[in-house]
């Protein structure tokens, strides 16, 4: 594993240099381009990393899989009164299919979906956002995860799209809370700055029925589990989903500071990380890394 993870990020390091950091969220912007990194977590407990595995990033739509596995557990199936857990076929900040689904979103994964699952959660936690945080440092076994409070601010300052959202879910009767509070704590956990070895830990969970090897925390039921990564596959990287599971074939979670994770079930969890994003908001070359990866181990769920 570890001589096919450094064979990997040779090959699509030419890759760096043609997809474009995202500048939506202006401290984002400012993150050096020039980074790639992986680590793949076994269901044994074993890491293999590759690259700059060790240099944290900012989670952003990765958070959306805890605080849902948060909701699952709090709440479990009551969740899918408020929305779905279908693929939009949308980017994932996509308004227009919101007004014409009269407020109740998709799935978990588009910003709308992650709204609502945040406003749950804000209805259950007294802190959602120091919730997720402590949730976070156990998942992955790393005591000292924390928010960056400047990405957090720059998401809050440029708001605008979130807040439409989540205001037109209100207007329909589906948010429950303040929304300006809700969204503080939603890009609190998307300002999660975690590495590809804590991501990778973090997911192990899923690719071990629910178990997590380094904590033996039983965090959803086999089943479940199968859900989420169901929801992942058919909804993790928004309107790419499809040419994921085409290229990688496995239930896969994006984020715009360039990060994906990725399940092998049964096998492994993989983090992969470099900040160039391609037009549909996913990292350029850790797509290319998973693709290989994926063929190379004959990964594909499909
Ligand atoms: O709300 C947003 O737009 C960001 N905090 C998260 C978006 C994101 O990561 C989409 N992923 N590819």
């Amino acid at each position: 594993m570890q001589a096919l993870l450094n064979e990997i990020l040779d090959q699509v390091r030419p890759l760096l240099g043609q997809g474009q950091v995202a500048d939506y969220i202006p401290a984002l912007a400012e993150v050096p381009a020039n980074q790639l990194g992986i680590a793949v977590y076994g269901v044994d407990g074993s890491l293999h990393t590759a690259g700059d595995a060790t240099t944290a990033f900012s989670i952003q739509s990765i958070s959306k899989v805890f605080s849902l596995v948060q909701a699952i557990q709090h709440s479990g199936e009551d969740i899918w009164q408020r929305l779905g857990h279908e693929p939009s076929g949308q980017p994932f900040n996509s308004l227009v299919q919101l007004e014409f689904e009269r407020g109740r979103p998709r799935n978990p994964f588009i910003n709308a979906g992650a709204l609502v699952i945040c406003d749950i959660n804000q209805s259950r936690f007294a802190a959602p956002a120091l919730s997720m945080r402590d949730f976070a440092r156990r998942l992955s076994g790393n005591a000292h995860v924390v928010a960056d409070m400047k990405v957090a601010e720059s998401e809050y300052q440029h708001r605008a799209r979130n807040a439409a959202a989540a205001y037109l879910m209100q207007a329909f009767g589906n948010f429950h809370n303040d929304v300006e509070t809700v969204l503080r704590s939603y890009f609190h956990h998307c300002a999660l700055a975690m590495n590809c070895v804590d991501l990778a830990r973090a997911c192990g969970f899923l690719a071990n029925q629910g178990l997590c090897t380094h904590s033996g925390e039983q965090l959803l039921t086999p089943r479940q589990t199968q859900q989420v990564n169901a929801i992942m596959a058919t909804s993790g990287l928004y309107d790419e989903a499809g040419n994921f599971a085409y290229r990688v074939g496995l239930p896969g979670k994006s984020g715009v500071g360039g990060g994906i994770v990725a399940v092998v079930p049964g096998r492994f969890s993989v983090c992969v990380w470099s900040p160039e994003l391609n037009p549909a908001g996913n990292s350029l070359a850790g797509m290319a890394a998973l693709e290989l990866l994926s063929e190379r181990i004959g990964g594909s769920v499909f």
